[in-house]
């Protein structure tokens, strides 16, 4: 088990393009720029939250060969990060044919350094081996949507995964909140996702949708943090990681230095 004091959040949702990658790559940032000591985890083949933090690719050992036993995860871990590529692909077929797939992340990361106060895990866009084993490694989950028709329904299933993650393998798994993500408040469409969202969801709906901008696109591709790149627009992300400090037990504080950094 990580430490005790170690908050494991997955970040996750059932469709893909709703900004999961963005999200982690982002709260990393603002979390750390809080005093945050903060681990980021990428799940997902594809390897974006890697290019995102400007990791070489041939950066190796990555999350591949920690699931797959051939290395430890804090051997893994490169400037704060765990990095993914397409061999994650052949790592999850492995995986399952395995005894215990579904807990091959959460034994792994019992093994990352105490000094984390939190680890943000980026799902891939599928509810499946990967996705469930970020889940039974998690204490929370963050789901995003994007601010789209159909919204609702992408989180619904998403939580029907969270649910069954918490019914068999991790009873201790709660919902940390869900984000509106990509959104155009002047749009009938964002405005209809979100009551859709806080209707069903409630509290748990985060305050703070992050607004829609080409600037994202962007940001990514020059591996330069949306807070540096547009404050303006990064002004969403540090307000969510506001409301995620405050949301977790013990980083309450941290929530002010946030916000005197954001000042
Ligand atoms: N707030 C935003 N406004 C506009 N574009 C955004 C925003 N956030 C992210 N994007 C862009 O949308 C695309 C998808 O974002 P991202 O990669 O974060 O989503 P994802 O959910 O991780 O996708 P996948 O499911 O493929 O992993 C990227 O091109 C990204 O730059
Ligand atoms: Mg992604």
């Amino acid at each position: 088990m990580p430490a005790s004091q170690t908050t494991t959040i997955a970040v996750l949702s059932q469709k893909g393009g709703t900004g999961k990658t963005t999200t982690v790559r982002t709260l990393a940032d603002a979390l750390r720029r809080a005093g945050v000591s903060t681990l980021a985890v990428d799940l997902d083949p594809q390897g974006n939250l890697s290019d995102y933090f400007d990791l070489p690719p041939d950066v190796e050992p990555t999350i591949a060969d920690v699931l797959s036993g051939r290395a430890a995860a804090s051997e893994a871990i490169h400037e704060d990060l765990i990095p993914a590529n397409l061999s994650l692909a052949e790592a999850e077929l492995m995986l399952g044919g395995k005894m215990g797939r579904e807990l091959t992340l959460r034994r792994a990361l019992a093994d990352a350094p105490d000094e984390y106060e939190l680890i943000l895990i980026d799902c891939p866009p599928s509810l499946g081996l990967l996705t469930v084993n970020a889940l039974v490694a998690a204490d929370r989950a963050l789901v995003t949507a994007e601010a789209q028709y159909f919204a609702l329904q992408g989180v619904e299933q998403a939580m029907e995964v969270i649910e069954l993650a918490r019914d068999s393998l991790n009873p201790d798994l709660q919902l940390l909140g869900v984000l509106l993500n990509l959104a155009d408040m002047r749009t009938v469409h964002s405005r209809e996702a979100l009551s859709a969202l806080r209707e069903s969801y409630g509290e748990a709906v985060f305050d703070t949708a992050i607004r829609s901008s080409i600037a994202y696109a962007e940001s990514a591709e020059r591996a330069v943090s949306i807070l540096d790149h547009r404050p303006d627009l990064g002004a969403d992300y540090l307000a969510l990681a506001g409301e995620v400090l405050t949301r977790i037990p013990g980083l309450e504080s941290a929530s002010e230095r946030l916000a005197q950094h954001a000042g």
